[in-house]
């Protein structure tokens, strides 16, 4: 059953941590267990009931991108694909999806972040707040890696990327659900001092506006952007396979 929320993967930047696995090809479609990473995404959405899902990738690397997925035929689903020129950070990358999100809520997953939850419980939760953003969180022994929540009571107070001293061990894993009022926020962003603009200064406007929701996952989740992420997630996916319905 389609559900009222278009689904994005992120699927671009230069994985220069991964070479020389990411020399000639992109990370997303590297091997995660029987498949290419970017699978993983896709059949969350799917598994959510999300019906049209952007890709979207670097210029190097569409080709092979389009040559795996197709239409979406295939997947019981529709594929629009939008180039990146230049990797600028995630929040960049989103902002090419104004077009093909036209106003609706849309439900963002970075590619290279593989998890065990299904995805379908947060969207409904995503989908019954009625507006804001909702990300999900996860407790991790290196918060530091990542963007670090920080919660008091039920709320989501701010998020620091990558702190030297976490507030908390919860990372904002790369699940991301907006409203159509994300593209006027991103149109207002800085870059950051890596020169990139922040997916953690979107989330942050949305925990300044008090329209943040989260939840925890249950589940195992990692990002697998490194040699040592990725080797992890290998053996995840083959010891818990993850679930895509609910
Ligand atoms: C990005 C986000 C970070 C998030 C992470 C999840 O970091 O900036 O907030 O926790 O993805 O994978 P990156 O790994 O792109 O530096």
């Amino acid at each position: 059953m389609a559900i009222p929320i278009k689904g994005i993967i992120l699927a671009g930047g230069t994985a220069t941590r991964l070479r020389p696995l990411t020399s000639v090809t992109n990370k997303h479609l590297l091997p995660v267990g029987k498949k290419p990473m970017i699978y993983y995404p896709i059949e969350k959405l799917l598994g959510a009931g999300v019906e049209d899902i952007l890709i979207v990738t670097g210029v190097e690397h569409m080709g092979a991108v389009v040559n795996l997925l197709g239409s979406g035929q295939a997947f019981g689903c529709r594929f629009t694909y939008k180039v990146q020129d230049e990797a600028g950070g995630i929040a960049q990358a989103l902002g090419l999806a104004e077009n093909f999100a036209g106003g609706s809520p849309i439900a963002v997953i970075l590619g290279d972040n593989i998890f065990e939850d299904p995805l379908g419980p947060a969207i409904n939760a995503y989908l019954a707040q009625k507006g804001g953003a909702r990300i999900l969180l996860k407790e991790v022994e290196d918060p530091q890696r990542f963007g670090v929540a920080e919660v008091r009571g039920d709320k989501v107070v701010g998020i620091e990327e990558k702190p030297t001293v976490p507030k908390s061990r919860l990372a904002v894993a790369g699940i991301y659900m907006y409203d159509g009022g994300v593209f006027d926020i991103i149109r207002r962003l800085k870059p950051s001092g890596r020169g990139e603009l922040e997916i953690t200064d979107v989330n942050n406007e949305y925990i300044r506006r008090g329209v943040m929701g989260w939840d925890l996952m249950k589940g195992w989740w990692s990002d697998a952007g490194t040699f040592e992420s990725l080797a992890k997630v290998q053996q995840l996916v083959l010891d818990s396979p993850p679930k895509n319905t609910h």
